[in-house]
């Protein structure tokens, strides 16, 4: 079809407002799935996402439409929804020239709405903002309207009122689709020029690559090259998403298809690269920020023989999933492992669920950390690598604190709307997380839109739990990477009989420092078993005692109850003693149990 009638949208949205059973109902509608096959939410293909409700991999599909006479090809581009993905979501926005802004008609807007209008915003892409579930008893449409206009100023006459489940209003949105959006702004007849968006690894295929295509036209069987790597690939399948598979022999600007060239390595794939036919050589397209990992996590084999399985489901899973950064590493009690990157927490479980389900390899995942940046002073070392500064994700190697000049970590502005009866713990909760408050705004009578400068330790791990436990489920949250800034950090350290125990080691912030400690002696205390001689459970900054507590000995006689005469029955209960401390570490003569380590690391 004529470029005129191509049109290239997402659905942006906040978790659960209904992006994947309107994409359905689009499909549905347009015939490129049945109706009531059961075949729901087909997008989303990955089984955690199934369980999890969550989109991971962003997925497109082309839909055809006749309208006024004329077809039209709609290519949808679904995004991800949580916070962890909004580089995924950035992304995906730049191949389109529309959104539809979905927003919950009971829920109102809410924090990931708000973040994913402004990217959309930012690059400039026409809004077309639609309310769904209006079939709820609870649906207030007018309030939410009324929100839309305080915070994007958009007017009610425009707003679409739909119900995805029960397929009201899906018309109208195909219609504003056509009528609404731009078509792409590109050109057939200039040399081939396509950006590589998204790419996945197939076991028969290889990597297969998502292209959008900004110029000209390729088919099967042409030669393009890398503006990144500068490799030269044939191409052997082109294919448009209908959701399904659907092979072409020619792909052309303004369309978004699925290219495979014999790629066999996903590395080649390079999200944000730049193809061109090989004879006519183009610049490149401005690329993508490759997406950062915010935290950080040691992950180990649960038993040392299944290393070789732990290393081949890594390998293979981080072929689909680009954004996750591996490094070795080493621990002294958990062996040899990994420590891997990753966007945010969410995305650490998604990774660790999908290891197990898909790979069925069970894995140790030791406490998340975030990345910090440590100004050291001036020395002959630091002057000789030209530069003082070292970041770390691993406060096993936290320089000696006569080493440091300054530390600082890693903040975000995090965004919360919630209704105002909340208002008083939730800002507790911002304080208690050492938050600064930058905004506070009423979005309508009794909602409200708070903005902190957080920082992201604090924030990684629960809470957004703690902040929908104490807003009943009702206060919504995002946040987005806000630099480093100066901050007072420490490294706590775990001595047992004064021996430092470097796998428990953390980094805290100094005010935190004394009731951290507190805690993990307690916990350790708890986890060690009493042995037969005298433990001390220290914690220590800087060679400072913070914490303390004792395990008193105790002797493990396992003859005892025996009545002293089969001698074969003893030596056999001595030797299985014997073959119990070999599955122990030893710390300064202590056995602590591998699964002390485990039970420790892990967060509960
Ligand atoms: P993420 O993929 O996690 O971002 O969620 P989503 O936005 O794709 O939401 P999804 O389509 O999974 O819908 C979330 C829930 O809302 C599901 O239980 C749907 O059945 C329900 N839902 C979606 N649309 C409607 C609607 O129009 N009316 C009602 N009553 N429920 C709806």
């Amino acid at each position: 079809v004529p470029i005129e009638q191509i049109r290239n949208f997402s659905i942006i949205a906040h978790v659960d407002h209904g992006k994947s059973t309107l994409a359905d109902r689009l499909l549905e509608f347009t015939g490129a799935i049945k109706q009531n096959t059961g075949q729901h939410q087909v997008l989303d293909k990955l089984q955690v996402e199934k369980e999890r409700g969550i989109t991971v991999k962003a997925q497109s599909a082309s839909i055809v439409y006749s309208f006024k006479g004329k077809p039209y090809i709609l290519n949808l581009i679904d995004t991800p929804g949580h916070v962890d993905f909004s580089s995924e979501v950035s992304r995906s926005l730049s191949v389109c020239q529309g959104v539809i802004l979905l927003v919950d008609a009971n829920d109102g807007v809410q924090a990931q709405t708000v973040a994913n209008f402004y990217l959309a915003f930012g690059k400039d892409l026409t809004i077309i903002p639609v309310l769904n579930k209006i079939d709820l008893k609870q649906a207030n449409p007018e309030r939410v309207c009324h929100q839309l206009k305080n915070l994007f100023d958009i007017e009610a006459k425009d707003v679409l009122k739909i119900s995805a489940k029960l397929g009201i209003g899906i018309k109208e949105v195909i219609e504003q689709i056509i009528e609404k959006l731009p078509h792409p702004k590109v050109d057939r007849h200039k040399p081939f020029q396509s950006l590589l968006y998204d790419s996945w690894y197939d076991k028969y295929r290889g990597a297969l690559s998502l292209i959008y295509v900004n110029s000209g036209s390729a088919k099967v069987g042409d030669s393009i090259s890398s503006c990144h790597t500068k490799k030269s690939y044939e191409i052997k399948t082109l294919s448009l998403l209908r959701p399904e598979e659907h092979s072409v022999d020619r792909i052309v600007a303004g369309q978004i298809g699925l290219l495979g060239c014999n790629m066999r390595n996903i590395k080649e794939a390079v999200v944000g690269d730049t193809l061109h036919v090989t004879s006519s050589p183009v610049g490149p397209l401005p690329g993508f920020q490759p997406p950062k990992s915010m935290v950080f996590a040691g992950i180990y084999p649960a038993n040392l023989s299944e290393h070789t399985d732990l290393r081949k489901a890594i390998e293979k899973l981080t072929l689909n999933d680009s954004a996750v950064t591996v490094d070795i590493d080493t621990s002294p009690a958990l062996g040899q492992g990994w420590r891997l990157g990753f966007l945010g927490l969410l995305h650490l479980e998604v990774f660790t669920q999908r290891l197990e389900q898909e790979h069925g390899t069970e894995a140790i995942i030791t406490a998340p950390s975030v990345t910090y940046l440590i100004k050291l002073k001036a020395t002959k070392e630091t002057v000789k690598q030209g530069t003082n500064e070292i970041f770390i994700n691993n406060p096993a190697v936290f320089p000696e604190h006569i080493r440091i000049e300054e530390t600082h970590e890693p903040m975000v502005l995090g965004t919360i709307i919630t209704p105002d009866s909340y208002l008083g713990p939730i800002m507790q909760l911002c304080q208690e997380r050492r938050g600064v408050q930058k905004q506070a705004v009423n979005i309508d009578n009794d909602r409200v839109m708070l903005q902190y400068d957080l920082p992201l330790c604090e924030i990684v791990l629960d809470f957004h739990d703690s902040l929908k436990s104490i807003s009943s489920g009702y206060a919504s949250f995002d946040y987005e990477d806000n630099g480093f800034q100066l901050s007072s950090l420490v490294r706590m350290n775990i001595l047992l009989n004064n021996v430092p125990c470097e796998e428990l080691s953390t980094i805290v912030h100094s005010s935190k420092a004394q009731l951290v400690g507190r805690q993990m002696v307690l916990k350790l205390k708890e986890l060690i078993p009493r042995q037969m001689i005298h433990i001390a459970v220290q914690a220590t900054v800087n060679g400072k005692v913070l914490a303390r507590e004792n395990i008193k000995p105790y002797r493990k006689d396992v003859t005892a109850k025996l009545y002293g005469g089969d001698v074969t029955r003893r030596m056999k209960l001595l030797a299985q003693q014997a073959a119990g401390k070999k599955k122990m570490k030893m710390v300064a003569n202590i056995s602590v149990p591998r699964n002390t380590f485990i039970d420790f690391l892990k967060n509960d």
